[in-house]
């Protein structure tokens, strides 16, 4: 029997049952027969956390394929927008299950590709279930995986026809000045290469003043450069617009 493809959401199961264990054992404590204070505190402090686990069980559900399926469109997009065909060299900065890479491995069958992840133990990936993806997809002969962090890319300078990243340069522990990781990923690839990254952009207090953000990426040389917001270009649902989720999220993609 063939194995199915196991691409994780970027919303962690773990995430969703601690919230759902936290709210389900306050709700008990007030609905239990104790001292009146503490029953009416385990109701009070219940509140946030019923709604943060509903919040984010309902933002699971449009991102999964049982739902809004919006994180596999969000992928076709970024595909969409990879320009080059044939026998090119692409990598996928922060792979995580693979789900984005294997989607680019089957629009370009000749290209060779590279993911990279730093898969720690924050996140629900791993190299191999990103290995038994691209096996299960029949492109596992196209790509290669390999632990590295983002902020220091294992490559020369000038390597990728084409570079793409989704959701991971916010994630970078190692490195907080976050120009200085896009600054990295434009150094593998080679003049004229092209780069597609997604990321809550947006988001002041990971990338700093959006000003002299998107000021300083427009003065790094590139040839072309273009920065959309992730809303103009795709119709979300409300609750993923929310700021903690993709309220933030800018594509900036162009040519080196
Ligand atoms: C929101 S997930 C996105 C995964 C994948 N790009 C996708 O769209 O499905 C963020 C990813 O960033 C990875 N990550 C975190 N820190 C990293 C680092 N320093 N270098 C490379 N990847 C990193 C995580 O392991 C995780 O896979």
């Amino acid at each position: 029997m063939n194995k199915k493809t196991v691409y994780k959401t970027w919303i962690r199961i773990n995430k969703i049952i601690t919230l759902s264990v936290i709210s389900l054992f306050l709700i008990l404590i007030a609905l239990s027969p104790v001292n009146i204070f503490i029953r009416v505190l385990a109701g009070i402090l219940s509140l946030p956390f019923l709604y943060t686990s509903i919040i984010v069980t309902y933002c699971y559900y449009q991102f999964s394929d049982i739902g809004g399926n919006f994180q596999y469109k969000i992928h076709n997009l970024i595909v969409s927008k990879i320009s080059y065909t044939g026998n090119v060299k692409v990598l996928d900065i922060g792979v995580g299950s693979a789900s984005l890479i294997t989607k680019i491995a089957k629009s370009l069958p000749k290209a060779s590709l590279i993911g990279i992840d730093y898969w720690g133990n924050d996140w629900e990936y791993s190299k191999n279930i990103c290995e038994e993806n691209a096996k299960c997809e029949g492109v596992s002969d196209q790509i290669s995986f390999i632990k590295a962090s983002a902020s220091n890319l294992p490559f020369d300078d000038n390597e990728f026809d084409v570079a793409v990243s989704c959701l991971t340069f916010h994630e970078v522990k190692d490195e907080n000045d976050k120009v200085k990781v896009f600054k990295e990923s434009l150094r593998v690839i080679k003049k004229n290469g092209e780069f597609i990254f997604l990321d809550l952009f947006l988001d002041e207090n990971v990338f700093g003043k959006n000003d002299e953000f998107f000021h300083t990426i427009n003065s790094l040389g590139i040839s072309s450069i273009k920065i959309e917001k992730l809303e103009n270009i795709i119709d979300l649902p409300k609750i993923l617009l929310n700021k903690k989720v993709l309220g933030n999220a800018v594509i900036i993609s162009g040519r080196k």
